[in-house]
């Protein structure tokens, strides 16, 4: 009688809510806003969601239920071969092709919920534990097992699973809850999952880009690595004996998300304890129309923490996608490593550059460095002027371009050296161009310039190669590519959360590509910072396996840092300070995240409340999709009262009070005093100012009052609020915006 009545507060909410919600598809029957108003009698997938079965037992019951909504809607021939996937993890549904007229008649029936049509979303070391505080056989990496006995899930492109990264040297076999399969060429104590939610795939990696991310987050060691003789070293994941589970959800072109929904929905079946997705979408979809926001929901309220990619569309302001609150959302940033060329100039300077190709004379002499406007992407003609000279071009990231500058190299010409342009300012995205080709910053491109102009064409230069080099400085710098806050859907929750490693990665590579020579390869983005969030993700559940999402995610946003190795704030690509908005709460430190004292952690109850707050009725429905929930009992949660671990206030004439909640997970006996450091235009009263724990798992609430006179010009004042003990540092962004 119970789920009766809430079924019918559901349709009744339908009917008034779908006008709204522009992108959906919307029941003809009970409006006329449609998408394409003439019918089509061409089929299209649609992701279709109703509700859970009258008598909820078992798949079989799923499948009849599923099954009752296209007997009579699509011709019987071709019936089975157009349902594409069913869904009972995710949510109760299915992935269908249909007609226009066919899914009018399936949306008519009892039980529908609502259909959106399938999208499209793109796949968006040696180095980097070192860089990141990881060392073989000490500290965290040693008290954390190497993440023995922990199962991390990517949502790829498939797996290379002859590589060498994924032997299970040292890896125990899997935990007994383990309940997936893997289908790959080799399958061992390391790869202990591989699934091609694909048709007619098998889960080996056509595209490399999955074969990179598993061994980043989770690769064993494999000594004498390197990309054709640069970033030599011991090539090792972030947790190096951890499983991984491979859900094949991409091809060589694109992830489709009905296949991303399947993946998920095999995932959380499995048993897997971290989620890593190095893919999104573009289109800033609502959450509950969008497939891993929804998805994802599932994974984490059954205790997996899903990790994302915040997106490669920076430096624009409010780029990030794959921003709702319950994702861990991962930026990208540099590490300190160069594959160096000194470009010596005629003057005596020296600027530095980097070639992934490190070929020539290491004393090379000097050349004429040639610079003109009219050919400054490279569009040179192949005649005598170029020929013995260096050429000073602007990169313009293209496929033609790429292959123009073989050609002219091949030509004749001594090399190019390849300014970024302003956008990318100090973001270079080293490129294999296969011949003397010499990447440097926007800066020093003008410098270049600056200089051949002052020297009316008589200027020299000469190339250096240099190799790898180590200690670079700055870095962490956040990448030009990595996707900024704040967030569209959620302005108040601060999004990206966290930024990580993810400019020129070194990772393995399936070897029978063409896209990398040997067995590893060096890419860039916000794909490849998030496999290493992943993996420390894999090693702190492997010290607490009791702890929720949430929780680890807080553990990895208050231990994060906001200042570099020598003190100075972390810069952006153009070297100015960061906004908090570019690196959300920081850059990941590993070897704190798993002590962070105080969390700040969040159930279901709490993310349904907010999605009550934000989208009503049918947002919970789709999201949550928990028939005992509904939004009228439940207690509405505004997004600044989320119990997020950053903290977003907006400015009113009186003073506005935000509340958090934090859990004693340090010491029983511990005792915090408030820090806050914000600047003078703003008041910031915290109550109380000190909290003092006699018990682990003890919990505590503050409130955070903010009042100014003004923001002034500003469109958003920050500082930070930190919780001090004498063994821990509880750091959270404070964000003060206009209400
Ligand atoms: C409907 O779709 C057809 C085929 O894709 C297209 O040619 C037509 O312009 C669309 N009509 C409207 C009103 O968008
Ligand atoms: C690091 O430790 C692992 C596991 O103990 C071992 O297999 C590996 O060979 C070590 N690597 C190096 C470079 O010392
Ligand atoms: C980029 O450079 C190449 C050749 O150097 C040229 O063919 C192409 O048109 C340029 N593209 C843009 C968008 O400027
Ligand atoms: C790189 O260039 C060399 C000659 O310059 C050529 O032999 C080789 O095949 C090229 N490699 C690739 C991957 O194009
Ligand atoms: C420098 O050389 C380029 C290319 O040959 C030419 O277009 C330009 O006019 C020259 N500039 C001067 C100042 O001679
Ligand atoms: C070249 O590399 C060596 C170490 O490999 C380093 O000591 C030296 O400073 C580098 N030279 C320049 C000019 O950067
Ligand atoms: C830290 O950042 C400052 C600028 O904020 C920079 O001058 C310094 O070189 C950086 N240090 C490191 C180790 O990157
Ligand atoms: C639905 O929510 C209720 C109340 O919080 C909870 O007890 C139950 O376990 C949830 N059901 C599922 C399938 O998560
Ligand atoms: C915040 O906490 C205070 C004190 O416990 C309480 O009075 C107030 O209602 C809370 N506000 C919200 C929005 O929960």
């Amino acid at each position: 009688m119970k789920s009766f009545r809430h079924l019918s507060v559901q349709l009744l909410l339908l009917a008034t809510l779908f006008p709204i919600l522009a992108l959906c598809y919307i029941n003809p029957a009970t409006t006329s806003i449609h998408q394409n108003a003439t019918k089509s009698s061409a089929y299209r997938a649609y992701i279709v969601l109703v509700q859970p079965p009258p008598s909820n037992a078992g798949e079989d019951a799923h499948h009849q239920w599923y099954e009752s909504f296209l007997s009579t809607s699509l011709a019987g021939d071709s019936r089975k071969s157009r349902l594409l996937y069913s869904y009972t993890e995710v949510f109760n549904g299915f992935a269908v092709r249909l007609t226009d007229a066919e899914l009018d008649k399936v949306s008519k029936k009892p039980g529908f919920v609502r259909a959106f049509p399938d999208q499209t979303l793109q796949l968006m070391t040696t180095h980097t534990p070192e860089f990141l505080g990881l060392r073989n056989g000490t500290g965290f990496w040693s008290q954390a097992d190497y993440g023995k006995g922990v199962i991390i899930g990517l949502l790829d492109s498939g797996i290379y699973a002859a590589h060498a990264s994924f032997n299970d040297h040292g890896v125990p076999p899997p935990p007994a809850r383990w309940k997936g399969s893997c289908d790959a060429a080799r399958c061992n104590n390391k790869l202990i999952g591989a699934k091609s939610l694909i048709a007619d795939h098998d889960s080996d990696d056509e595209q490399g880009h999955g074969t990179h991310t598993s061994s980043t987050a989770a690769g064993n060691f494999v000594t004498g690595a390197s990309y054709n003789g640069v970033g030599t070293g011991t090539a090792v994941g972030i947790a190096p004996s951890a499983h991984i589970a491979m859900y094949k959800v991409c091809d060589a072109r694109d992830c489709k998300a009905s296949a991303i929904l399947a993946g998920l929905e095999e995932a959380i079946k499995d048993g897997v304890d971290v989620l890593s997705l190095s893919l999104g979408s573009s289109t800033g979809a609502s959450f509950d129309q969008d497939p891993i926001s929804i998805g994802a929901f599932s994974a984490v309220s059954k205790g997996i923490l899903v990790v994302c990619a915040a997106g490669n569309n920076g430096p624009i302001q409010s780029s990030v996608t794959n921003e709702a609150p319950w994702l861990l959302t991962v930026a990208a940033s540099s590490v300190d490593r160069s594959f160096s060329v000194n470009i010596h100039l005629g003057n005596g300077k020296t600027i530095d550059g980097e070639a992934l190709t490190q070929i020539g004379n290491p004393r090379s002499k000097l050349h004429s460095l040639l610079y003109s406007k009219e050919w400054r992407y490279c569009n040179y003609d192949y005649d005598n002027s170029i020929t013995g000279k260096i050429l000073l071009c602007k990169d313009n990231k293209s496929r033609a371009q790429r292959s123009k500058i073989r050609n002219i190299v091949g030509a004749g010409a001594t090399g190019v050296v390849l300014f970024n342009d302003e956008i990318s300012g100090y973001t270079t995205t080293v490129t294999d161009y296969n011949s003397s080709v010499v990447q440097v910053t926007a800066a020093d491109g003008e410098a270049l310039i600056a200089y051949i102009a002052l020297t009316d064409n008589s200027s020299m230069a000469s190339l250096a190669y240099n190799g790898t080099q180590f200690g670079v400085r700055p870095a962490p710098v956040v990448t030009s590519f990595s996707s900024r806050g704040p967030s569209s859907l959620a302005p108040n929750i601060l999004k990206p959360d966290i930024l990580a490693p993810g400019l020129n990665i070194l990772a393995a590579w399936p070897s029978k590509t063409g896209h990398g020579q040997g067995s590893f390869t060096i890419i860039s983005g916000t794909s490849m910072a998030t496999p290493h969030v992943s993996g420390v993700a894999a090693l702190i559940k492997g010290i607490h396996p009791d702890w929720s999402p949430a929780t680890i995610k807080s553990a990895i946003l208050t231990t994060s840092d906001i200042i570099n190795g020598t003190g100075g704030s972390i810069l952006d690509e153009q070297h100015r300070k960061a906004s908090v908005y570019d690196t959300g709460a920081g850059h990941v430190n590993p070897p704190r995240a798993a002590d962070p004292g105080l969390v700040y952690d969040l159930s279901v109850i709490d993310y349904a409340g907010y999605i009550c707050w934000l989208l009503g009725d049918i947002g919970l429905a789709t999201i949550v999709h928990n028939s005992s929930l509904s939004c009228a009992k439940l207690p509405k949660v505004q997004d600044v009262q989320l119990n997020y671990p950053t903290i977003t206030v907006p400015l009113t004439s009186t003073q506005f009070t935000v509340n958090r909640t934090v859990t004693n997970v340090g010491p029983a006996e511990s005792t915090f005093k408030v820090k806050v450091d914000v600047p003078r235009s703003l008041t910031v009263r915290v109550i109380p100012d000190t909290m003092s724990f006699s018990k682990t798992g003890e919990k505590k609430t503050f409130s955070v009052s903010v009042s100014s006179l003004e923001l002034g010009k500003e469109l958003y004042v920050d500082g930070t609020l930190s919780w001090v003990s004498e063994k821990h540092v509880v750091r959270s962004p404070i964000i003060v915006v206009p209400a």
